[in-house]
């Protein structure tokens, strides 16, 4: 058994604004193969830096699981972009009760802190932000995850033009499983593989999409899990990384699903009108028919 780890880093701060802990065991969703800051034993850490996420929900479950896994009088030291929920780390983290420290450095808000011996308030906002029934959307869900408390209208018309697929295939950046949910409707489909970077979303997929045809992986869709000779993918892409627009994310997401097509497959697309992604496309697949466009978005089927 490893030995249990005494400090924690979620995602990747910068070093230079917040050195972690050499060891430090990584604890961030979005890094496959990561710990889970939910599985820490509380009050056993000596030290978490957190690089916070965006969204106010997210952010105050992480600062909050970050306090319980901390020790009486461990540190934290959390930092955000000031535009990115930097501006009010220090405000929440106050009305955990801790005493903070705050500084500002390359447009980050830096706050140190140590865990109170009773802060205030930890398991409302554990429960504000855990995985949930919506019933709205009829899926599992939790804050933080792509789209995670409404439908994307891109999604949604991708959704509407796709014919009943055949065969095997494969559900890139699966989100929630959105996506798959609705391909597997077709009985003709005989394996699908759901891949996504964000384990919060592979864990809802698992419980939305309870089909013995599909399998499941935290993987980074670029680079796996092994996949060959498949009859269809379908995707979203992601054109966002580390919360900058990142065109070349989506586009690595077509050349991936190019890869694991078997000659005659077909890949099934819906991305933002603005995004470039014809050029790939005609590169790698020769041709693709646009399928659908509304709302912003473009569908494209594109077959090998
Ligand atoms: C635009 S969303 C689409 C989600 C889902 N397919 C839907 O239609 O609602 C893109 C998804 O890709 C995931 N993602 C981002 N980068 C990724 C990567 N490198 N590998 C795998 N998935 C990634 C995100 O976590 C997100 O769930």
């Amino acid at each position: 058994m490893s030995p249990s780890p005494v400090s924690a880093v979620y995602g990747l701060p910068p070093p230079e604004l917040a050195p972690a802990p050499a060891g430090a065991v990584q604890v961030s969703p979005l890094i496959p193969g990561s710990a889970a800051l939910e599985d820490i034993a509380p009050a056993s850490l000596e030290s978490v830096t957190v690089a916070a996420p965006p969204g106010t929900i997210e952010r105050r479950y992480v600062l909050a699981l970050a306090l319980r896994a901390l020790a009486p009088g461990g540190r934290l030291t959390a930092l955000a972009p000031k535009e990115k929920g930097g501006s009010r780390l220090g405000k929440e983290l106050k009305a955990f009760g801790c005493e903070v420290h705050e500084t500002g450095q390359r447009h980050q808000r830096i706050c140190q802190t140590r865990r109170p011996d009773a802060p205030a308030g930890l398991e409302a906002a554990i429960e504000a932000g855990r995985p949930r029934f919506s019933e709205s959307l009829g899926l599992w869900t939790q804050p933080g995850v792509f789209s995670w408390d409404r439908p994307d209208p891109g999604s949604v018309l991708l959704i509407q033009a796709l014919p009943p697929l055949a065969g095997r295939g494969a559900d890139l950046g699966c989100g929630l499983g959105i996506l798959s949910h609705a391909v597997l409707a077709s009985p003709q489909v005989t394996e699908l593989a759901l891949v996504d970077l964000d384990r919060r979303a592979v864990d809802c997929a698992r419980r939305n999409v309870q089909d013995s045809r599909a399998g499941f992986h935290w993987r980074d869709a670029r680079t796996g899990p092994e996949l060959a000779g498949l009859d269809f993918v379908v995707m979203n892409p992601p054109f966002h990384d580390a919360g900058a627009e990142d065109k070349a994310l989506g586009q690595a997401f077509i050349r991936r699903a190019h890869a694991v097509l078997r000659k005659g497959g077909v890949l099934w697309l819906v991305a933002n009108r603005h995004l470039p992604y014809e050029g790939v496309l005609g590169d790698l697949f020769g041709k693709a028919a646009l399928k659908a466009e509304g709302g912003g978005f473009k569908v494209y089927e594109a077959r090998k």
